[in-house]
């Protein structure tokens, strides 16, 4: 289907259809002032109409031992669900596909069927493809091939098919749009981890082909990404849309634009150790919940190394090589069995973004940067990025983002985070959300999986749906 065409053809009639309701309500409202108060949800629900929306997944996973966090998503019609590793350093959605597939982590019944819905290679979206990532364009007609390749030489090559995903939006619609991603039927992942045994993945980056591009491209939620994993349960949330972000105590910091790339990379920080200057200053990050472990370059990584080791001479932990689950690892006496038991030999590493002064600080306490490993000795979960050919940028990992909600605002050309308590859903602006009941909040916050697989019910479709 022609994106551009449907959404064009889509929003004239959105606002006739909200203009309807504007007279309606005010004509309703308007006769008795104790009417408006008594029943502010008519007003609160005009206001919705005139905003997107967000879609709000219920996050599993953890950074050690599993290594990716994922979301249940229903694609397609009657709907399947596919486990998705949530990925905002890359832009493209891919499912394993029954085509038949190779490499596949899936059994058959559990891939993704195409059925006559590639996408021409003529397609805008395929030409929203990075180069290096579509085939040439013979004929128009042709199917869009693409190949992906992640920084752990891990790659999935596939078609881009077009199909309905079914969503539930926090202002209590479903909607049902058609959505590009690729039927994956070749994945290779020759690196050291094996890929996750997902799916497939989510491609949340800033590229036009990106699930949450496409949503905003369609009127449905704004361009903007959150996320919040939690330290200890390995849950979470996953929201695509503005409604989650809170309006103040958020730290902003711009997205360098000037780089080419379409990853979500901040401008030069520095590199604070307990809360003093190292010598580290002038680097560059991407947010990448695609990695599990945060990479530094080979002169970050130094820094930081010698800085915990020479901090660490006089305490209760020995360095080992024993522990093979990462390259810089310690025991104590005993085997350890939470970061929590040896926090205080550590200190908190800061990235100071902006200038000395007033410059945004993204501070990582040591639960957000080491693990504890199956063995009982605790590691460092910062990784030697020259070794993996990362010389030029260091990219920030999912055991940096535990306990605190991330944004990604692609509206405003920004990121922002804010500690939070990512088991609970936050408290969404009652007024622009409607007044729930505590039954609601529940069913739109962690239950949603039941309501996802219950996603295709019509008895669920709420009028004004699209
Ligand atoms: C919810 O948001 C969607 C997309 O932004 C919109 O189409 C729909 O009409 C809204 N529904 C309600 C009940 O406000
Ligand atoms: C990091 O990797 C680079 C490139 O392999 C290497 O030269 C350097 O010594 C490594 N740094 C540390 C501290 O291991």
């Amino acid at each position: 289907m022609n994106l551009k065409k449907e959404s064009r053809k889509l929003f004239p009639w959105v606002y006739f259809f909200f203009f309807y309701v504007f007279l309606l309500v005010s004509a309703r409202v308007q006769p008795s002032e104790a009417a408006t108060k008594d029943s502010p949800k008519g007003h609160v629900k005009l206001q919705n109409h005139l905003l997107a929306s967000s879609v709000v997944f219920p996050v599993s996973g953890n950074v050690y031992p599993l290594g990716y966090y994922y979301v249940l998503l229903n694609i397609g019609n009657p709907p399947k669900v596919f486990d998705l590793d949530i990925d905002t350093g890359s832009d493209l959605t891919w499912v394993q596909c029954d085509a038949p597939c190779k490499g596949c982590t899936k059994p058959r019944d559990s891939q993704y069927k195409p059925k006559c819905n590639t996408l021409p290679c003529s397609h805008m979206l395929c030409y929203g493809l990075d180069l290096h990532q579509r085939r040439p364009c013979l004929d128009p007609q042709d199917q869009c091939d693409y190949e992906v390749g992640y920084s752990d030489h891990a790659s999935s090559l596939g078609a881009l098919v077009t199909d309905v995903f079914p969503l539930r939006l926090e202002n209590g619609s479903t909607t049902h749009p058609h959505l590009t991603f690729g039927c994956g039927y070749d994945q290779e992942s020759p690196g050291p981890h094996p890929a996750p045994p997902t799916a497939g993945m989510l491609g949340l980056g800033r590229g036009k082909v990106s699930i949450s591009s496409q949503l905003s491209y369609l009127g449905i939620t704004k361009n903007v990404i959150v996320h919040c994993l939690s330290h200890d349960n390995g849950n979470g949330f996953l929201s695509i849309g503005d409604e989650l972000v809170p309006s103040s105590g958020v730290t902003w910091t711009s997205l360098a634009l000037k780089s080419t790339s379409k990853h979500y990379m901040t401008g030069p920080a520095e590199l604070l150790f307990n809360d003093k200057t190292t010598s580290v200053k002038g680097i560059n990050f991407i947010f990448d919940s695609g990695s599990s472990y945060t990479y530094f370059n080979a002169q970050a990584y130094q820094a930081i190394l010698s800085h915990i080791r020479k901090d660490l001479k006089v305490k209760a932990l020995m360095e080992t090589k024993e522990d093979k689950s990462l390259p810089v690892c310690w025991k104590g006496k005993e085997p350890l069995k939470s970061v929590y038991d040896v926090k205080k030999y550590f200190k908190t590493i800061t990235l100071r973004f902006g200038s000395q002064k007033k410059g945004q600080l993204f501070q990582v306490p040591p639960e957000s940067y080491l693990i504890i490993t199956e063995e009982g000795s605790v590691c460092l979960g910062i990784l030697n990025g020259s070794e993996i050919g990362l010389d030029n940028y260091n990219i920030i990992g999912d055991i940096f983002f535990q306990g605190i909600m991330v944004i990604y605002d692609n509206e405003k050309q920004r990121i922002g985070w804010i500690p939070s308590d990512c088991d609970k859903l936050p408290n969404v602006n009652h007024n622009r959300r409607g007044v729930l009941s505590k039954e609601e909040e529940y069913q739109r916050g962690f239950s949603l999986i039941r309501w996802l697989f219950a996603g295709t019910d019509s008895s669920n479709k709420k009028d004004g749906e699209l």
